[in-house]
């Protein structure tokens, strides 16, 4: 997608065809900063550091992680080295277990003289695939807003929430969420996305109002809470969240804050999808309040926050007493009995185990 009308993915390999590139979210919107990844270590701190973060991005950069750690080591014992060190990166999103598996699977009893460049194929395949992904559900999603468009008078918007960041920034190209946002606006359909700030880490207010700035998609930034008032007044056609892990029986786990906007939307009748890779599936889970891992990480990331002062430096100022205790879970679980419908590459399947299982069968 575009920053300052260029083309940017949000990984990529440098022309030296050795190094990994990738685009620092932790600086956006402020500063558009390109940090190399040339080795395992680089690759897994910007994972932890969240320099790269969102479900399919993460497994994208842990791929290429183990390509570079091939480089150094490249036995048996060297890939099991780095799936471990990648592994413990984040826990949550189950992408990175899938191309961590992946990439297990590809060098398996591949000559050491070969694995390096098979393991940077992979990767790069793997990110290929993504965006071919999110084309699709993009495609699907479409189709839902222009159900909601033909209810609308000429040039009304249909207006789309959304929370954290599930667009380009968090995949490889084009998003999740957002996928069927820029697949309406390439259509001509008016589209407005409500975006929610998503404290404590600000994904919504820095990246996806950044990305949809640059894309030229009406939106507006809303505090957190303000989600339940909108849809109380109509001005909500749809929420379309993206998920780190959905279980096979469609609960859906993503950034905190999304159960209780799954919850004022079942009270106001708001349709609530959720966009997903079939790789963000868990297929060994079914509970996700019980089963998934929820990543609680740093209490600084509640009681600091960071932006630009007026005269361009970034600062970082306390918000809380320094003696309160804070607690920063990052992630919540939507029980599938709120969600509308799971957009996939396959198509809209129901949040259940038999509708996941109507559209990716199980193989063999
Ligand atoms: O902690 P983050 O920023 O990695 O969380 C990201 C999200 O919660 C996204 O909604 C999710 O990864 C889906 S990305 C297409």
């Amino acid at each position: 997608m575009l920053i300052d009308g260029r083309h940017h993915r949000t990984i990529w390999v440098a022309d030296d065809g050795v190094t990994v590139r990738i685009i620092d979210q932790t600086v956006l919107p402020h500063e558009l900063r390109i940090v190399d990844l040339v080795d395992l270590e680089s690759a897994a701190v910007a994972i932890e550091t969240m320099q790269v973060r969102g479900a399919p991005l993460i497994g994208a950069t842990a791929a290429y992680g183990v390509a570079l750690a091939l480089r150094e080591d490249p036995s048996d014992e060297g890939i099991e080295a780095a799936l471990a060190r990648l592994i413990r990166t984040r826990p949550t999103a189950v992408n990175l277990r899938w191309a961590l598996d992946d990439m297990r699977r590809v060098l398996a009893n591949q000559p050491r003289g070969r694995r390096v460049e098979l393991a940077m194929a992979r990767a790069a395949a793997i990110c290929d695939a993504d965006v071919e992904i999110c084309r699709a559900i993009g495609t699907h999603g479409l189709a839902l807003i222009e159900a909601v468009a033909r209810r609308k008078k000429p040039g009304e918007p249909v207006n789309v929430l959304t929370h954290c960041n599930a667009g380009w920034l968090a995949t490889i190209d084009r998003g999740t969420a957002t996928a069927p946002v820029y697949a309406a606006q390439e259509k001509g359909i008016p589209v407005h996305v409500w975006v929610d700030e998503t404290r404590p880490r600000n994904q919504g207010a820095a990246l996806t109002a950044f990305e949809l700035l640059h894309q030229e998609v009406p939106h507006t930034v809303i505090a957190d809470n303000v989600g339940g008032h909108l849809m109380q007044h109509g001005m909500v056609d749809l929420c379309i969240v993206g998920t780190d892990r959905t279980t096979r029986t469609g609960d859906v786990c993503n950034k905190i804050g999304t159960y209780l906007k799954a919850l004022a939307a079942k009270d106001n009748g708001v349709p609530f999808y959720v966009a997903l890779p079939s790789t963000t599936i868990d297929w060994t889970i079914e509970d996700g309040i019980a089963e998934v891992p929820i990543e609680e990480r740093a209490a600084e990331e509640l009681t600091v926050v960071s932006g630009r002062t007026e005269d361009g430096r970034i600062e970082r100022v306390r918000i809380t007493p320094e003696g309160s205790p804070a607690a920063n879970y990052a992630f919540d679980v939507t029980p599938a009995r709120l969600v509308s419908g799971l957009i996939t590459e396959r198509g809209v399947a129901e949040a259940s185990a038999a509708g996941l299982a109507a559209l990716f069968p199980p193989e063999g």
